[in-house]
This record gives structure tokens, sequence and C-alpha cells, in this order.
């Protein structure tokens, strides 16, 4: 039993390292809360300002934490702001899936 759990342990980051890029489009907090904006495939929506991102997949993790967990208040539309909305950990997953789309 132990052993599983430690198991678990070892595995669950790495399972992070490795996010596929189908993965962000399929995790359900990305469902519930960004594919309204950023679309069913993280296409964005150019006429409306929205980036496909794909094209944010090479910012470093605190870079992307940061907007997720900020947003940009002064955008039109506003990226909204999640640091009250998502807990850290599914924000680091989100991180994780964004960067596997390059
Ligand atoms: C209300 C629409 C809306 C929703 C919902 C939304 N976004 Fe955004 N997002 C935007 C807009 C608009 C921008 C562009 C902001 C800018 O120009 O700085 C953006 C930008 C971004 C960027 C790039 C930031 C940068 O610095 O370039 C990331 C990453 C991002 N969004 C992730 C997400 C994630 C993840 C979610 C869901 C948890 C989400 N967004 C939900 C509208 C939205």
């Amino acid at each position: 039993m132990k052993r599983v759990v430690l198991l678990h342990l070892l595995i669950m980051p790495l399972l992070l390292c490795l996010a596929k890029a189908e993965d962000l489009v399929n995790d359900p907090n990305y469902k519930a809360r960004c594919k309204v904006c950023h679309g069913a495939n993280a296409e964005g929506k150019p006429q409306m300002k929205i980036p496909a991102l794909k094209t944010r997949a090479d910012r470093n993790e605190a870079e992307l934490t940061k907007a997720i967990e900020d947003g940009n208040p002064t955008s039109t539309p506003k990226m909204p702001t999640f640091k009250d909305k998502l807990t850290a950990e599914d924000i680091k997953t989100l991180v994780a899936e964004i960067k596997a789309l390059k």
C-alpha cells in the first residue's frame, strides 16, 4: 500500500512534465473557464484579440502562471484573473498543458 502511494508521488510530477498537446483542450478547467474565449481548440479569436494559446507556449512557467493568476485588466476584452477561481495546482497543470502546445 505504502509503495503504491510512493509510486503515485513519483509519477504524478512526471505526468505533468509529459503533458501532451491535446491535454489542454481536454482539461475540465480549460473547458469550464477558458474555452469560451480561447476556443475549443485553443485557437483564440484573432478578430477579438484573444490569442491562440500555442503562440504563448514559449513563455516560461513564471510568466504563464502570472498571466493566468492575474489576467490582464487593461486588455479589451479583459483576460480575467483566476487566482481566486482555480487552485495553484490547477494553474500549474494548465501552464504545463499550454507549454505542451509548441
Ligand atoms: C473573457 C475572455 C477570456 C477568458 C475566459 C480567458 N482568457 Fe486568456 N486571454 C484573454 C485575452 C483577451 C487575452 C489577451 C490579453 C492581452 O492582450 O494581454 C488573453 C491572454 C491569455 C494568455 C497570454 C497572456 C500573455 O501574457 O500573453 C494566456 C496564457 C491565457 N490567456 C490563458 C488563459 C487560461 C488558461 C484561461 C482559463 C483559465 C483563460 N485564458 C481564460 C481572454 C480570456
